[in-house]
This record gives C-alpha cells, sequence and structure tokens, in this order.
C-alpha cells in the first residue's frame, strides 16, 4: 500500500476545499492511502513514510504562505540534509484571490514550493494541459481556485477547479505506487 501526504494551510477555508479535493483524488485510486494534514502538523515521520507529497499553498502577498514556508525551513531541511526524501513524487496546488486569470501570485508560489521539492530530490508531477477543466483551474504546475472574482469579491474556489485538483490527486497517487519501495537515485 502506497501513501500520499497533502499538507497546506488555510485561514478561510478555500485552500482546505482544494485540499480534501486532491485527497479524494489520491483516496480515488486502490492501493494507496492518503493522509491529510495542516503544514504546522507535519512531522518528518509523516514525510518519510511516505511515497508522495502534495504541498498546498493560499497565496500571500504573491508568493507562499509563511506555515508551508516554516514547515519548508525546518521540517524538510533537516530531511533535506539526510537526503531522505529522494526519489519520492510530489506536487503542489494552490488558492488565490488576486487579480489576473491565476490571481497574483499563484505561479510564483507554486515555482517556490515547486523549487523546494527539488532541492528535496523528489520527482515533480505536473499537471497535464488536457486534464479536464484544465483553462478553468490549471497550470502546468498543479491546479488552483480563485476564490474572488475580476472585482476582488469572495465567490470561492469553484467546482471546476476542485475537479481539476482531484484529477491532480488521482495522478500523484498513481505516480506515488510507481515508486513506491523503488530506488531512484543511487549514491
Ligand atoms: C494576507 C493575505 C495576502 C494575500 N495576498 C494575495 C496575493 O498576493 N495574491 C492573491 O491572488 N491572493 C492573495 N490573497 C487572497 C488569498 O490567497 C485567497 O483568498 C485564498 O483563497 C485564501 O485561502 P484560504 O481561504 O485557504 O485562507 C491574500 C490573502 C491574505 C489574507
Amino acid at each position: 500500500m502506497a501513501q500520499v501526504l497533502i499538507l497546506y494551510a488555510s485561514d478561510y477555508g478555500n485552500t482546505e476545499k482544494m485540499a480534501n479535493a486532491v485527497t479524494d483524488g489520491v483516496n480515488s485510486v486502490e492501493g494507496v492511502t492518503a493522509v491529510l494534514k495542516k503544514a504546522e502538523e507535519v512531522s518528518a515521520d509523516d514525510m518519510t513514510t511516505s511515497d508522495g507529497v502534495i504541498f498546498g499553498s493560499p497565496v500571500h502577498m504573491g508568493a507562499v504562505d509563511w506555515r508551508v514556508k516554516k514547515f519548508i525551513d525546518t521540517v524538510c531541511s533537516g530531511l533535506w540534509m539526510k537526503n531522505l526524501m529522494n526519489g519520492r513524487v510530489a506536487g503542489v496546488f494552490t488558492s488565490g484571490g488576486g487579480f489576473g486569470g491565476a490571481g497574483g501570485g499563484t505561479e510564483v508560489a507554486m515555482l517556490s514550493m515547486l523549487n523546494n521539492i527539488a532541492e528535496l530530490g523528489m520527482l515533480i508531477v505536473p499537471l497535464p494541459k488536457n486534464t479536464p477543466n484544465y483553462k478553468k483551474g490549471g497550470l502546468h504546475w498543479g491546479p488552483y481556485g480563485r476564490s474572488a472574482d475580476e472585482d476582488m469579491e469572495h465567490v470561492g474556489v469553484s467546482e471546476e477547479a476542485l475537479s481539476v485538483a482531484r484529477q491532480h490527486g488521482a495522478n500523484i497517487a498513481r505516480a506515488a505506487i510507481a515508486v513506491a519501495g523503488k530506488t531512484i537515485f543511487t549514491a
């Protein structure tokens, strides 16, 4: 049985909705257990017992949330020192509310997390452009939910974005099965 950890931060529930949809997608794949946690609750053991990890963040001031970054700078840095995450799979998702199609800073937040994921020696799972509803909630880096409309009125993340999040979770679950118990990188 492979395990996929989904970690996130959320103040107003939008990123949490995305995290729940990603988790549903992971659980839709036979042979995978999903573990859903807030970034502040994730331990080093949670990471090293997982074959895949999915990082989710709201966009804050054009970048990644501080709790997700704190987790990366504390828990993940220790794992990086010991090369403990090499060869596991990983992906990202975000929710933002700002101006522009994907919100202001969504891509920066995703790339920031993906940079850390690459640093950890993990295998990045992207989001293919033929994913259903991609144009409503996908970038090639991962799914995004937009919680505000073009006038910055709160509308909540759309069903289309949640469906993209479910698909991403299922994709990463299948990738986790593919790498579970395998040595990808040799020293
Ligand atoms: C302090 C703060 C800064 C934010 N900065 C941005 C931003 O730069 N770009 C953006 O698209 N949304 C920004 N937002 C909006 C949130 O990213 C958006 O509402 C998101 O869906 C909130 O997620 P949550 O409901 O999980 O907390 C900001 C929200 C807060 C509270």
